[in-house]
């Protein structure tokens, strides 16, 4: 949060970063036409989903949700299903979750109308430090410092900032701060993004085009790519797993909810054994489930598919072995499980992952 009195804004920097905006300002679907109001549901909807996603990723899911729910109210009285199904493939799912809950406070304590106040931002679902200035300096107009990691490689430059990453957040804010203007903070916000993702960008930045090249520290050194200092990065471990593709001659395949909290909380998937640390043996093979509709009848046989499917989450990467099998229409239903009929498959609400798996699977039996 910003005090408008204690920190003076930067008029000189502000200024021709804001002329370079009118100028250059990328065309998105989320942004108000110049001089219209911002809309704060749009505004947020595309905040929470540029979390970590980037904005070509975004702009398909954002329109696809502004024309289903083109109200905070429509979105807080859809069924969290159906918002979990319109998320999946975007990541990240316990935003979608945060999403439907924050709209439904909205909606219910403040009359359908995002409150403009940083510290009341704060306080609704899924909206941190970074997402409660955006909408208070993007749809209210509020000066607000927002950082996000294009304004850092851009700060960080500027100032020649040399701290390693993350501590060198603080400096990061603090400069922000002082530059952010008390006209327009919005836009200043957004165009300090947009100079981050087309300009100042992490390799080979276009100096020659950037209006703050004159003052950058980072240029007059002709060190750019030496910042933000990242600590040195750890590989990624790797987990391995298996699918279980299950099809019913009738053409319904089995899948589970995986449960709601936790890594792709909520979402759909085909069901496997747990994901463990590559390398730990023994690996199961069988299915952690029967299908027989009575012990007396033969097992399904699983045949394990060529190759395997890989997915690299933030924190780890995964390698799932597929197996499938066809059984028959009176195959019984493990608890937990549904079967699924393979033209509804789109409607689940799989993540990406689990695509894939289905891919791999259906694939096989194209041939
Ligand atoms: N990334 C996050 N928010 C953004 C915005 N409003 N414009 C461009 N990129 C963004």
């Amino acid at each position: 949060m910003l005090c408008n009195k204690q920190v003076p804004a930067n008029p000189s920097r502000a200024q021709a970063l804001l002329d370079w905006y009118d100028r250059h300002a990328r065309a998105l679907p989320w942004r108000a036409p110049r001089g219209e109001p911002s809309d704060p549901y749009a505004v947020w909807l595309s905040e929470i989903m540029l979390q970590q996603t980037t904005v070509v990723a975004v702009k398909p899911y954002f329109e696809k949700f502004l024309a289903r729910w083109p109200r905070v109210e429509d979105l807080a009285a859809a069924p969290v299903e159906a918002v979990m199904q319109a998320w999946a493939g975007l990541g990240y799912y316990s935003r979608a979750r945060n999403l439907h809950a924050c709209a439904i406070t909205v909606a219910r304590e403040y009359g359908g109308a995002f409150p403009a106040d940083e510290t009341a931002l704060l306080k609704l679902p899924g909206i941190g430090p970074y997402t409660a200035a955006a909408i208070a300096a993007i749809a209210f107009g509020r000066r607000a410092a927002v950082v996000d990691g294009n304004v850092e490689r851009v700060v960080t430059r500027l100032f020649a900032i040399a701290q390693i990453m993350p501590k060198a957040k603080i400096l990061v804010r603090a400069e922000v701060e002082r530059m952010a203007p008390d006209t327009r903070p919005g836009d200043f916000a957004q165009a300090m993004m947009d100079l981050g993702a087309t300009i100042c960008t992490p390799r080979n930045p276009a100096c020659a085009l950037c209006p703050l090249m004159q003052t950058c520290a980072a240029r007059a050194s002709a060190q750019m790519e030496r910042y933000p200092v990242k600590a040195p990065k750890v590989a990624r471990p790797r987990r391995t797993g298996e699918a279980f593709y299950a099809e019913r001659e009738d053409g319904f395949v089995l899948v589970r909810t995986r449960p709601a909290k936790g890594l792709l909380g909520g979402m759909t998937e085909i069901p496997g054994a747990e994901w463990r640390k590559a390398g730990v043996e023994p690996t199961p093979i069988s299915p952690p489930f029967d299908l027989r509709p009575g012990a007396a009848r033969e097992k399904p046989k699983w045949r394990k598919l060529d190759g395997f499917v890989e997915h690299v989450f933030t924190h780890f990467s995964l390698q799932l072995d597929v197996f499938v099998t066809k059984v028959p229409v009176d195959a019984s239903t493990p608890e937990d499980h549904r079967w699924v009929a393979l033209h509804a498959l789109d409607e689940e609400a799989f993540p990406s992952v689990m695509r894939k798996v289905i891919a791999h699977a259906r694939n096989d039996r194209a041939k």
